[in-house]
């Protein structure tokens, strides 16, 4: 049977753009094949971060995985640091990555170009992220993983890695990872310039209130044609479209199409509609959420039982690794 792997990180809320690209595809997906679904906290830890919120953010990010519709009885859900073993063969990973894939990544120019321009220095951690990454998919030995585009060339180093250590101690052990992607692969953030991301302030999080969400999307970027109500627009511009092809039903989608070319609509009746959708799917996940909240207990066993699930596959992986790199007696 095809497993299943992929994470993410606990770096502040849950916003759509994971949701769509990412976590929603986890929630069906976790009922076809065997699925293991990790909270990076380890990665986390490659950008400044304070302790005690990293704790916070670690549970908030389980609980809302959880309300998303991620079920700890059906799938394995748990938090990397709790499985030692990632790190152990991310240190044998490194033993076979080649240097250059590693600089050539796109996340690592981006961020190193971040860290680098201030006064502190580029940790090494940055540089050997995807190096983690394809330690927790292949720990497992996981051939599917369901992530937004712009984790796709992480997950060709990870081909790469298995490649090259498949060749140089054991033939075919590792599979080739493959990503999973959705129509929704890279969500736009409500500025309409960049991909939603926690960093750029543009998202609208899963969790936030009716009211908080129209605040966000009623100034939201739309097709720039549209100046007046009356002049038409190209829908497959706007990302407000876009997020109705999310959201909305496909009638839905036809109708809007049609009143924007023909500008029967203005943008803001435009974003009513899709108000409307939005909150519908999202209300029920945010009372799930707090029926969670009142019960943290839940969250935290269900934790706990997933890592000890984690921990029993990767020791069996790790018992034949080390015996094929002649690391045991
Ligand atoms: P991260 O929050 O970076 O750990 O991302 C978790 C998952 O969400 C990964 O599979 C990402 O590819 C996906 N993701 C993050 N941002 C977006 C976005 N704007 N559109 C689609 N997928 C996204
Ligand atoms: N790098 C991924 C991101 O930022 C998170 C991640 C870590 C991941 N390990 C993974 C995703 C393994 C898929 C599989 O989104």
């Amino acid at each position: 049977m095809a497993r299943v792997f992929s994470g993410i990180q606990p770096s502040g809320e849950l916003h759509i753009g994971n949701y769509l690209g990412a976590v929603k595809n986890w929630v069906a997906i976790q009922h076809q094949m065997q699925s293991v679904f990790c909270i990076v906290n380890l990665h986390a830890i490659t950008q400044a971060y304070e302790p005690a919120q990293l704790r916070e953010r670690t549970q908030a990010m389980a609980l809302t995985l959880i309300a998303a519709g991620i079920d700890p009885a059906t799938c394995i859900l748990f938090v990397q640091s709790d499985v030692a073993e990632h790190t152990e063969l991310q240190w044998i990973f490194n033993t076979v990555t080649p240097l250059g894939e590693l600089e050539r990544q796109t996340q690592f120019k981006e961020k190193s170009s971040r860290a680098g321009s201030g006064e502190v220095s580029i940790p090494a951690g940055l540089l050997n992220y995807p190096v983690l990454q394809a330690a927790d998919i292949l720990l497992y030995r996981a051939d599917n993983v369901p992530v937004g585009e712009d984790q796709v060339q992480h997950l060709e180093l990870s081909r790469v890695i298995a490649r090259n250590w498949n060749a140089r101690f054991k033939a075919g052990y590792f599979p080739e990872p493959q990503a999973l992607l959705t129509p929704t692969r890279r969500i736009m953030g409500l500025d309409g310039q960049a991909k939603m991301s926690k960093s750029l302030g543009n998202t609208v999080g899963l969790l936030e209130s009716p009211d908080e969400i129209w605040a966000k999307l009623r100034p939201a970027v739309t097709d720039p044609a549209r100046v007046k109500k009356t002049d038409p627009g190209n829908p497959e511009v706007c990302n407000i479209f876009s997020l109705h092809r999310a959201f909305s039903p496909a009638e839905t989608v036809t109708h809007v199409d049609a009143q924007c070319r023909s500008a029967g609509w203005g943008c803001v009746d435009c974003k009513k509609v899709l108000h409307g959708n939005m909150v519908a799917e999202l209300v029920p996940i945010q009372a799930r959420a707090a029926e969670l909240r009142a019960e943290p207990k839940r969250v935290a066993a269900a934790l706990a039982g997933g890592a000890e699930r984690a921990r029993e596959l990767a020791k069996v992986t790790m018992r034949e690794v080390r015996d094929h790199m002649g690391l045991t007696a």
